[in-house]
């Protein structure tokens, strides 16, 4: 399989790990950290984000009234759950990718004819973990198999039983990934679930600037507390000496680029220090820490079929802001 460098699509050290120790991901950290701040337009992949405290925040923007993309989502996941269930046939295995607290998830393993296994995904291992216990409780049928992994990076799956592999990809995630990273990661989940799987991914679809920036900028200040954590976390496990208030959040959509982009803005001249490494900010100048591309349907469907995926169906909510697409993969299902 060729190696994968989709973390890549917002600036990424060209080294890369699966699974690996808290040395090893605390060095690759340091060393995405360093290779960002180099950048011209400094940047830091936006899976760091995803801390215990993180975690935590995002959890609270999915609730937030102007963050509308897990509403939308969840509305559509409840109106075509039956459909979902028909799709994935008994025994199927779930396996999602970037599962957090693994909430939406509940619609589907409900509509499933005994679903053999949930395999969650996550970089976040204690949030994943905690997630998961809770629910074994409510499942005690299906096997949980939690995977703490970046699946930015290449993954691999555990033995699992003979029934359909289904993906969920739900939340948009697919757009904090550049067109051509997201392809190559689409193409890359179709050979990991291999020949007759299917997938369920959600994602945004192009719509009003207010309500687009009002879903990044929220007035509860949550989602600057979550950007501007990424910088705490810098400090704590990379030593760096960020002073987290002499920045401040920005999200505004890139019309031309059809993405929300996030950063942290400098609100001063400033110097930021990771050991012997110095990094010069002028005043205003930004780290970009996040894209989040919105979607045609039509545009989505062509980057889908690129990577191998046919279309099952598309379905978007009431409101018409948000789409779940379910795919299949031709071939032989194990
Ligand atoms: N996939 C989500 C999105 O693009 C991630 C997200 C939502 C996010 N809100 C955020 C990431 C705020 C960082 C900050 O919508």
């Amino acid at each position: 399989m060729v190696p994968l460098s989709l973390a890549k699509s917002l600036a990424s050290s060209p080294r890369s790990a699966e699974q690996c120790s808290a040395d090893e991901a605390t060095a690759l950290f340091r060393a995405d950290v360093l290779y960002g701040l180099s950048q011209p337009q400094k940047a830091v992949p936006p899976k760091y984000f995803y801390d215990e405290a993180g975690s935590r925040l995002f959890d609270l923007i999915c609730r937030l009234p102007d963050y509308y993309p897990t509403r939308c989502e969840l509305e559509i996941l409840k109106a075509r759950a039956a459909e979902i269930g028909a799709l994935a046939g008994p025994g199927a295995s779930l396996v999602e990718f970037g599962s957090g607290s693994s909430i939406k998830v509940r619609l589907l393993l409900d509509a499933m004819a005994a679903p053999a296994a949930y395999v969650p995904i996550d970089i976040s291992g204690p949030h994943m973990r905690a997630a998961v216990t809770r629910l074994a409780e409510a499942y005690p049928g299906v096997a949980m198999v939690p995977v703490e992994a970046d699946f930015t990076q290449s993954v691999r799956l555990p033995p699992l039983e003979d029934g359909r592999r289904v993906g969920f990809f739900p939340g948009s995630t697919i757009g904090n990934f550049t067109p051509e990273a997201a392809t190559a990661f689409l193409a890359h989940v179709g050979d990991v679930l291999g020949a007759g799987s299917a997938l369920v991914v959600g994602f945004d679809l192009a719509k009003d600037r207010a309500v687009l920036e009002a879903a990044y900028d929220d007035r509860q200040g949550i989602t600057a507390a979550f950007n501007l954590n990424l910088l705490a976390r810098i400090n704590r496990e990379v030593g760096a000496d960020f002073e987290p208030s002499a920045f401040r959040h920005r999200a505004f959509l890139n019309g031309a680029e059809s993405r929300i982009e996030m950063h942290l803005e400098s609100v001063r001249q400033q110097e930021v220090s990771i050991g012997r490494h110095h990094f010069a900010f002028a005043r205003g100048e930004t780290i970009h820490t996040e894209n989040s591309y919105k979607f045609s349907a039509d545009a989505f469907l062509a980057m889908v079929r690129h990577a191998g995926w046919r279309q099952h169906a598309v379905w978007t909510d009431p409101k018409g802001w948000f789409a779940v697409a379910a795919l299949e993969r031709d071939g032989e299902g194990r």
